[in-house]
């Protein structure tokens, strides 16, 4: 079966040179605009300290790191040395933590960070529900009481025709254009079968408040393909 912790991993390390690139064709550049909006979300007063995890090629970690204009500490993880590395060393200049982690066992005491944010990743950690419920039980662990947990994921869109789109969208069109600029077709066959399998809004709201968190809410982004969570520990 694909869909173990090993298989997601080498699926990374195999896409990580043209991971970016892919994921900005693929979203017409709008993948960009929808980290932005989570990282102003996230980035409220008070907020001196931030854990991106699954941070990727690190592109969660710097929009927080811009939202709070140099004042936020950030430090962010990943279980994927390739997708790390490539974050490191693009973002040297930056004042970045980057380390290799993995999301159910983060390196970090209790109540460590007022803010944890996970972007495009929350579906990855979704092997089984278990898995997911782990991985929000180890955020909230390293929060502190009060910290906030923002996700911004790819979601259930609530008008049906919108949703019936986006399905054959991620079907047909994903798997062929990662294909072509990753050279990694089963990677983007894994990627895109995630989308239209992932819980809906209310459904995720739900499994957050299970793992814990309060104060869980989300709203829609571009037609409701992109939703962010927020929660309060
Ligand atoms: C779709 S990418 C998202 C990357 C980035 N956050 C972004 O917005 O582009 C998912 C990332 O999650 C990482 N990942 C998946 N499962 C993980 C786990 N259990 N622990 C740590 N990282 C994980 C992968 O290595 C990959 O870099």
């Amino acid at each position: 079966m694909l869909e173990t912790v090993p298989a997601v991993h080498k699926i990374f390390a195999r896409i990580s040179g043209t991971y970016e690139l892919v994921n900005h064709l693929l979203t017409f550049g709008l993948d960009r605009y929808w980290r932005r909006r989570a990282a102003r979300c996230a980035v409220q007063p008070g907020v001196a300290s931030c854990l991106d995890v699954c941070t990727g090629t690190g592109e969660m970690a710097v929009s927080v790191r811009r939202a709070g204009r140099g004042r936020v500490a950030v430090a962010a993880v990943d279980f994927c040395e390739p997708m790390i590395r490539a974050a490191a060393r693009k973002y040297e200049s930056l004042d970045i933590a980057f380390q290799l982690a993995k999301a159910d066992m983060l390196p970090f005491p209790d109540n460590r960070f007022d803010l944890l944010t996970i972007s495009f990743a929350v579906r990855n950690l979704n092997l089984t529900r278990d898995n997911l419920n782990a991985c929000l039980v180890e955020f909230r662990r390293v929060l502190r009481t009060g910290g906030r947990l923002v996700a911004v994921e790819t979601t259930q869109p609530p008008v049906s025709a919108i949703r019936r789109l986006l399905h054959f969208y991620a079907r047909y069109v994903v798997p062929r254009i990662g294909a072509v600029f990753s050279g990694s077709g089963p990677a983007y066959a894994y990627l895109s079968n995630t989308i239209p399998r992932f819980y809906s809004a209310p459904e995720l709201a739900e499994i957050m408040r299970d793992a814990g968190f309060t104060q869980v809410q989300y709203r829609y982004l571009s037609f409701g393909i992109v939703a962010i969570h927020e929660a309060v520990k």
